[in-house]
C-alpha cells in the first residue's frame, strides 16, 4: 500500500521534472532569465522531493510491501 503511494507521487515528480526542465529550457532559448532562473529552482525542488520519496522507499517500506 505506502509502496504504491510512493510509487505514484514518484510518477507525479517525474511528471514535474520533465514540465519544468522543458519550460526553463524554453525560457533559456527566448532569453527569459528571470524565469529561466525560477523554473530552475521549481526543477530542483522536484528532484530534491523525488530523491526524499526513493530515500524513504529504500529504506524500509518497499521492503515492508515484499514483505506481506
Ligand atoms: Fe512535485
Amino acid at each position: 500500500m505506502h509502496a504504491g503511494l510512493i510509487a505514484s507521487a514518484q510518477k507525479l515528480e517525474h511528471y514535474e521534472i520533465a514540465a519544468y526542465g522543458s519550460a526553463a529550457a524554453l525560457a533559456g532559448q527566448l532569453e527569459l532569465r528571470d524565469d529561466q532562473h525560477l523554473l530552475h529552482e521549481s526543477l530542483d525542488e522536484e528532484k530534491r522531493m523525488d530523491a526524499l520519496l526513493t530515500s524513504l522507499a529504500k529504506s524500509q517500506i518497499n521492503q515492508d510491501a515484499v514483505a506481506v
